[in-house]
């Protein structure tokens, strides 16, 4: 049963994060120096904002995050986010992100550096189907960042773990030049979340 006053939620409301979820972020990108200023940030289920959060104190004031969610994020006002409140299955929030990532053949200003997924479905309580649908959710998130990310990007995605991953991270594989999996520390123990670090994606796969 999840404890809301474990130590990362208790921790994330004093240090001023929307979300416990902050701390996976801020771990995984500490780890392994993926977030940089002035990158341009995708960050795909965003809500309630904790990873935009982190991603914005990491970008600093000339890089960028564009987040994206069904449900509200509130409060979070640095002039160099921007938040597109729909629904990731809908084409038109697919445009509003295009729209955002628009790269014209010459310049590297356009796309993202790093696209970012922590969307989770609604939970059945299921095993398979949670797996499945979050699955679903990991390849559209795939197929964006293949749409949006500059040469060598990185690609961040949050699964439930089943027997899909296996060719989901080799789908991966055919366009990135490395692909690891990887639990943070601050993933709730009965959880069987899991995250997968995609580098140097290759844009003529
Ligand atoms: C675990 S929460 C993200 C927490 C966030 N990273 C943070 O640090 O605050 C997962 C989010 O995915 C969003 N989500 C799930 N399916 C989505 C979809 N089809 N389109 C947009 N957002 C979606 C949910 O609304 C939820 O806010």
């Amino acid at each position: 049963m999840y404890n809301r006053k474990d130590s990362y939620y208790k921790k994330a409301k004093k240090e001023g994060y929307k979300s416990r979820a902050a701390y996976k972020l801020l771990e995984l990108s500490q780890k392994n120096q993926l977030i940089k200023k002035g990158h341009r940030v995708l960050d795909l289920g965003a809500a309630p904002g904790g990873w935009s959060q982190v991603a914005l104190n990491l970008v600093g004031a000339n890089g960028l995050v564009l987040a994206v969610d069904y449900a509200a994020i509130e409060g979070i006002n640095a002039p160099n986010f921007v938040f597109i409140h729909g629904d990731m299955t809908a084409p038109d929030t697919i445009a509003a992100i295009l729209a955002h990532a628009e790269k014209p053949a010459e310049s590297t200003n356009g796309g993202f550096d790093v696209v970012l997924s922590d969307m989770a479905p609604k939970t059945t309580g299921i095993k398979l189907k949670d797996h499945a649908d979050s699955i679903e959710l990991a390849q559209l998130a795939a197929k964006t960042a293949a749409s949006t990310l500059k040469a060598g990007g990185t690609f961040i995605v949050k699964l439930f773990d089943g027997e899909d991953r296996v060719q989901y991270v080799k789908d991966l594989q055919a366009q990135y030049k490395s692909v690891r999996t990887i639990r943070p520390d601050a993933t709730r123990k009965s959880s069987y979340e899991m995250y997968v670090i995609a580098t140097g994606f290759n844009s003529n796969s």
